[in-house]
């Protein structure tokens, strides 16, 4: 049988969209292998939000030449963002004869047709927006997870942040119908997945062309019978309601924790980022999450040297990490991405200042996340076990509802069920723990 190996770039969108490429792969008689030296076929299904994950998909593309070359019958393809908009597909084209296959994220469906064609002309690059009947049911992913499931609501974003390449590559958004989002949830609970992570890249705007906006969306998912933790990603903070903090607030199984990317703590910085929110905006939202639901976690995405950030910007920046008391962060260094608004900028900052501000930000953000992190010892949290640590086999690790990540001593019976964990130590990227029950 002929064997797969799929690796995978970026965010969750690209996780959940590998998961659909090897339920293709594994229709057509493909099976899966966690060693790339046994594998028929090798995918990097790629990103391209920040420019380093592109040179890492050159470089790995590249060590494989050899493997490619030591047997004819061999596919390496190439798929996802990067291949979907900008140069990067047709560098492939011309510079890595060893790739056999290239294919965008608008035409995931197509990939049977495309491997037929692969048999017939040798090589084959298509990133068309080709959209076929594909079944969106959720027997078509083969899910890495048996109790922790991704479910698509919508794809695609209209926002055009400057600085961001997403729309470009996954095109203009589009809800997903609220019947069959649900289907889905319910046909996860029936086959025992206890936790589903609803995504979007701004769930907030879920819902236009339909009567059912996000919040209610929401309310029915945790209504589901069987579904102990849901979870949702990504909101913008332009578009966070009252009703979505409501619902929140009114179902114990949706996260205790909520995402809200900042990008800029300065109003001007914000501004030129098209981000439609100001500071003070973001922190009333703050606010208004944290007395309506006052155990809830706040995570942010931050980037530092955006084009004409100064000194002040910067501060500002800060400023605002020090007020919001976040409990964790993924920070970013401003990376131009050819074709957005900012990147065509002739202001952007020097990488030297570039990396001074990135450092000057986490020694902000992680004593915060320690202090966060140590008020946690000594508390019980539900704990759902995703697997082995991967700094330490002997231990198991798992996130509460508040996205902690949580490692306890214990076997791999753990993974997959639901604990109640007593926190016994902590620093500032995880929590240590015993299991009580
Ligand atoms: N440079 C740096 N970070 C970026 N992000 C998106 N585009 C860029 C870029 N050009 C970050 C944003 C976003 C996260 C997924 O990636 O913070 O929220
Ligand atoms: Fe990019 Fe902004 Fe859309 Fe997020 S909301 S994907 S940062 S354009």
């Amino acid at each position: 049988m002929r064997k797969y190996h799929i690796i995978t770039h970026g965010c969750q969108m690209n996780d959940h969209d590998s998961e659909r490429i090897a339920a293709i792969l594994e229709n057509l008689g493909y099976e899966k292998t966690e060693s790339p030296d046994r594998a028929d076929f090798i995918l990097f299904n790629t990103c391209l939000v920040r420019e380093n994950a592109e040179l890492k998909v050159f470089g790995q593309v590249g060590a494989l030449k050899g493997w490619r070359e030591a047997d004819p019958k061999r596919i390496l393809a190439v798929s996802g963002c990067m291949m979907q908009t900008g140069p990067a597909g047709d560098i492939i084209r011309d510079k890595y004869p060893q790739v056999d296959l290239v294919f965008g994220t608008k035409n995931i469906e197509k990939l049977p047709i495309l491997l037929k064609e692969l048999e017939e002309e040798g090589r084959v690059f298509d990133t068309s927006t080709y959209s076929v009947d594909g079944s969106d049911l959720d027997l078509a992913f083969d899910r890495k997870s048996s109790f922790s499931a991704y479910v698509n609501i919508m794809t695609g974003c209209d926002n055009f942040c400057s600085y961001c390449i997403v729309p470009y590559a996954r095109g203009r958004e589009a809800s997903r119908p609220p019947r069959e989002v649900l289907e889905e949830v319910n046909f996860l609970a029936k086959a025992g997945y206890k936790e589903v992570t609803l995504l979007g890249q701004n769930v907030n705007s879920y819902g236009k062309d339909f009567q059912v906006d996000f919040p209610s969306l929401l309310a029915k998912v945790a209504e589901t019978p069987g579904i102990d933790r849901v979870r949702f990603m990504s909101s913008h903070p332009k578009d966070l309601s009252d009703d979505l903090i409501h619902v929140i607030a009114k179902y114990p199984n949706i996260e205790r924790h909520f995402h809200l990317p900042l990008q800029s703590g300065s109003d001007k910085v914000l501004r030129e980022m098209n981000r439609h929110y100001t500071r003070e905006d973001y922190l009333a939202l703050v606010d208004k999450l944290r007395k309506a639901v006052p155990d809830i976690t706040i995570t942010t995405d931050i980037i530092v040297g955006f084009p004409g950030e100064s000194e002040e910007d910067h501060q500002a920046s800060l400023d605002l990490c020090r007020k919001v008391e976040y409990d964790n962060a993924f920070t970013f260094i401003y990376s131009v991405r050819p074709g957005t608004r900012a990147g065509e900028r002739e202001d952007q900052v020097p990488d030297t200042i570039k990396s001074r501000r990135y450092q000057e930000l986490c020694d902000v953000l992680y004593p915060i996340f320690n202090r966060k992190n140590q008020a946690m010892v000594g508390k019980r949290v539900e704990v759902l076990f995703d697997g082995q640590s991967k700094n330490d086999p002997r231990k198991i690790s798992g996130r509460d509802s508040g996205y902690h990540l949580i490692h306890v001593p214990g076997d791999q019976n753990l993974v997959g069920q639901i604990r109640q964990v007593e926190v016994t130590e902590a620093n500032s990227f995880a929590l240590m723990g015993r299991v009580l029950n």
